[in-house]
Order: C-alpha cells, then sequence, then structure tokens
C-alpha cells in the first residue's frame, strides 16, 4: 500500500506556541522519524513524504536554508536506522537547486539503504508534479493520501499517481501526527468502496 503525505502545519503549530517557526520544523522532523517507524506494522509498503516544493523557494531566504539544513541532517543522522529498519530511502524531485552538502548527504543515503526490502520511503525535495509529469518521471500509483494541518488540496503533489487515491484530510498539524492518526487513515482506507470507475463490489456479478 502506497501512503502519501503532505506534511502541513508545521509553522502554525510553532506560532500557537510562541516558538520560532524553525521550531516547527523540528518537530516535524521527529513526526517523519515516528511515522517511518511505524508505518511498515500499519501495512504501509511505499511512503512518500513532501517536504519542500519547488514553489517553497519563495519562502524567506533563511526558513528555506534552515529547512536544507534539517534535511541534510536528518539524512545523516537516520541513515544507519533506516538501514536496519529495512528502509529504502529514495530522494524524489529536482536536485541541481540543492545545496552541494544536501546532495552528498542524499546520495550517501541513498546508497547506504538502497537495498531496503520492507518500506521505500521517498522524501520530495523541490519537487512539483506539473514538472514530474511533463518529464515523464512517475512514482507507482498512490492508494492513500494525507494531508495534515486543515488544508484541503494537492499543491502541485503527486498529480499523476493520486488519479485513484483516496484523499484523507486532518485538522491536525504535522508535528502533532503520529501512530493513532496513521492507523485511523488506513483503517478508514479499508472501509473504503475503490471502484476504480468500475460498479461496486455487491453489484458484480
Ligand atoms: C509545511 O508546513 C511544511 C514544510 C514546507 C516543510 C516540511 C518539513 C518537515 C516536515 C520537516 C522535516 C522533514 C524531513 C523529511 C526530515 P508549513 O511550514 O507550511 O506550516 P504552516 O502552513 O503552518 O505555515
Amino acid at each position: 500500500m502506497h501512503v502519501a503525505m503532505v506534511m502541513d502545519g508545521n509553522g502554525r503549530w510553532a506560532t500557537r506556541r510562541g516558538l520560532p517557526r524553525a521550531a516547527g520544523h523540528r518537530a516535524g522532523a521527529e513526526a517523519v522519524r515516528r511515522v517511518v517507524k511505524i508505518a511498515p506494522d500499519c501495512g504501509v509498503t511505499a511512503l512518500t513524504l513532501y517536504a519542500f516544493s519547488s514553489d517553497n523557494w519563495t519562502r524567506p531566504s533563511a526558513e528555506v536554508s534552515m529547512l536544507m539544513r534539517l534535511f541534510a541532517r536528518y539524512l545523516r543522522s537516520e541513515t544507519a536506522e533506516l538501514a536496519g529498519q529495512g528502509v529504502k530511502l529514495m530522494i524524489v524531485g529536482r536536485r541541481d537547486r540543492l545545496p552541494h552538502s544536501l546532495v552528498k548527504a542524499i546520495d550517501a543515503a541513498e546508497q547506504a539503504t538502497a537495498s531496503g526490502t520492507r518500506l521505500e520511503l521517498r522524501i520530495a525535495v523541490d519537487y512539483s508534479a506539473r514538472a514530474a509529469i511533463r518529464a515523464g518521471t512517475l512514482l507507482p500509483d498512490v492508494d492513500l493520501l494525507i494531508r495534515t494541518g486543515g488544508e484541503q488540496r494537492l499543491s502541485d503533489f503527486l498529480l499523476w499517481e493520486c488519479a485513484y487515491a483516496e484523499l484523507w484530510f486532518t485538522e491536525r498539524m504535522w508535528p502533532d501526527f503520529g501512530a493513532v492518526q496513521l492507523a485511523a487513515a488506513v483503517h478508514e482506507f479499508h472501509s473504503r468502496d475503490r471502484r476504480f470507475g468500475g460498479l461496486p463490489n455487491r453489484e458484480a456479478v
């Protein structure tokens, strides 16, 4: 089962606590750690996380560079653990605009986890679904798309791959997302009648 996540709400989570937005992103990275760890137990075999969209370059440069450093730090500190968990890590999106140090961390993390078979973890950085469609760099079809932070839109994420995805939205901010919410979303997914344009199951002959 391929689950995709738009991790929205880090900034609001921090602002509500009187903290700088950077603290929200750091808490967001903790949520990533938690979710990656428990995802296979929820039946997730592929997980794609939207960490930085190609439109996010318009954010203040201090926030952009903070995020780039956070991604590199996550990769360096998590690689051994991910490899041990059987996670195969891949970064999707453009690499030519990323800081060199991040590209090096990506290469090392991808190499070190290349033989993982328990979970395909894709992290989308400088990613645009429209650009991916134009370039023909498509990912596996998404079964379930989760978006936190109360917004209900796709924001240029996996537009092609979500053709028949079930959508699940929550008001909860990304740093507060965890095992309970993932299990609830997966549970609801299994209760939905996926028809792919055909007839409901009960009417099939
Ligand atoms: C959206 O919240 C979040 C981002 C643009 C960044 C996502 C980054 C993380 C979850 C942290 C680390 C990720 C990895 C893979 C280690 P927002 O800033 O738009 O929040 P807001 O809508 O409340 O302003």
